[in-house]
């Protein structure tokens, strides 16, 4: 495959909101577009399989006063990296996070956060989360497909019946139903439905988070070599901390309405790379092996990981073999109001 390095415009249309200009002039900060300091702790994680489980749900308390942006899933890592974004950038704007567990987001309600009690499955939560909400993040969850749409679903729909006044979305790059990553027809139902449903939104196709490949590279310095089904594929990998600045400046700002941003980091890169990347910043000699795809679903089943999470991410290495994810786009630069963090800049703050 070769090294290809594409640049594709943003896509969508452009469509301005009265009601989001006035609560971007009052909550945005001057230079908030500009660089910024958004260096946040990696986790040594990959792919990380959080319990699908149900949580114990707790009644929302009653509210006195309304709250203009709420994110879903605050108490996962994008979700907490967007929340500290947000009051760096606008610390007094009212916000709200609503989360299956209020419990584990008692720092936010320490912080002064409205902490509410939401979850995808349960639309009734969801009426009483979303209530006075005008820009309302739906973080994705984590579910099996099916019921992740149905889950998708039933957020947008709480969030019309609230009259919540626009919807961003995290989707994924290269959303397509027929994709080989079986979570990409989730994100394709989901835009639908929500563009579908009236409400203004504006899309986020997150690219590859660059924090995936800190597991791998662990386990590649254990071994000395780096084993991936990636074959000669290249991802524009972007990392968690620039997808979460980059999300709240279009939670603050003005102009997104309509639009779809596919967010990737500065340059495609291969799994040669990374282990050339590794070598470099810690001294050992490590080597790429591209293992076969049906070895690869074999070690995650042998790590515990659920059949359905085994088939999905078999599933994204193929789609990564295949370039599904090379894709290079300026969006999260014109987002960020300067380049994304390179692959390597993240390897760095990992190993060095
Ligand atoms: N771009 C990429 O490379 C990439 C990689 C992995 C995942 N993703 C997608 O991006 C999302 C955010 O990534 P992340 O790193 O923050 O993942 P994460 O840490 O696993 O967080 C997932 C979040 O989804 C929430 N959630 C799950 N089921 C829910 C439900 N029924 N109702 C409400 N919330 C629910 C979880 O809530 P709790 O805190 O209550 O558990 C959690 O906050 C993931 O969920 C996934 O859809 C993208």
């Amino acid at each position: 495959m070769s090294p290809t390095r594409s640049i594709t415009s943003r896509t969508g249309h452009s469509a301005r909101s009265p009601s989001h200009s006035i609560v971007a002039s009052r909550w945005l900060p001057p230079g908030a577009y500009g660089p910024q300091n958004c260096r946040l702790a990696t986790r040594r994680q990959v792919f990380i399989y959080r319990g699908y489980e149900k949580r114990p749900t707790l009644e929302s308390e009653p509210r006195s006063r309304v709250m203009t942006i709420l994110v879903t899933g605050a108490n996962g890592q994008l979700g907490r990296l967007v929340v500290d974004s947000l009051r760096r950038r606008a610390p007094a704007a009212p916000l709200a996070v609503s989360v299956r567990d209020p419990g584990r987001a008692g720092d936010l309600a320490d912080a002064g956060i409205d902490v509410r009690h939401g979850d995808f499955d349960t639309a009734d939560t969801l009426a009483r989360a979303f209530a006075d909400i005008d820009t309302l993040l739906i973080v994705s969850g984590d579910a099996p497909v099916e019921a992740r749409i149905r889950q998708h679903r039933t957020a947008v729909d709480a969030a019309r019946a609230a009259g919540v006044g626009r919807v961003v979305y995290t989707s994924f790059v290269d959303p397509r139903p027929d994709s080989p990553f079986p979570f990409a027809a989730i994100h394709a139902d989901t835009e639908v439905y929500l563009k579908a449903s009236g409400l203004a939104y504006t899309l986020l196709r997150n690219g590859v988070y660059a924090d995936n490949l800190l597991g791998f590279v662990g386990r590649a310095l254990e071994s000395g070599t780096l084993a991936a089904p990636a074959g000669d594929g290249k991802v524009a990998f972007i990392s968690r901390a620039d997808l979460a600045e980059a999300t709240a400046n279009v939670l603050l700002g003005d102009g997104h309405v309509g639009r779809t941003y596919e967010l990737t980091g500065p340059a495609a890169i291969g799994f040669q790379d990374v282990a050339d990347a590794v070598s470099r910043h810690t001294g050992r000699e490590i080597a790429y092996r591209s293992i076969p795809t049906a070895a690869f679903e074999d070690g995650l089943t042998q790590a515990g990981l659920p059949p359905f999470m085994v088939t999905a991410l078999g599933g994204m290495f193929r789609s990564v073999a295949t370039g599904d994810y090379r894709t290079v786009t300026t969006d999260a630069a014109g987002l960020l109001g300067r380049e994304p963090e390179s692959l390597d800049a993240v390897l760095a703050r990992a190993l060095d």
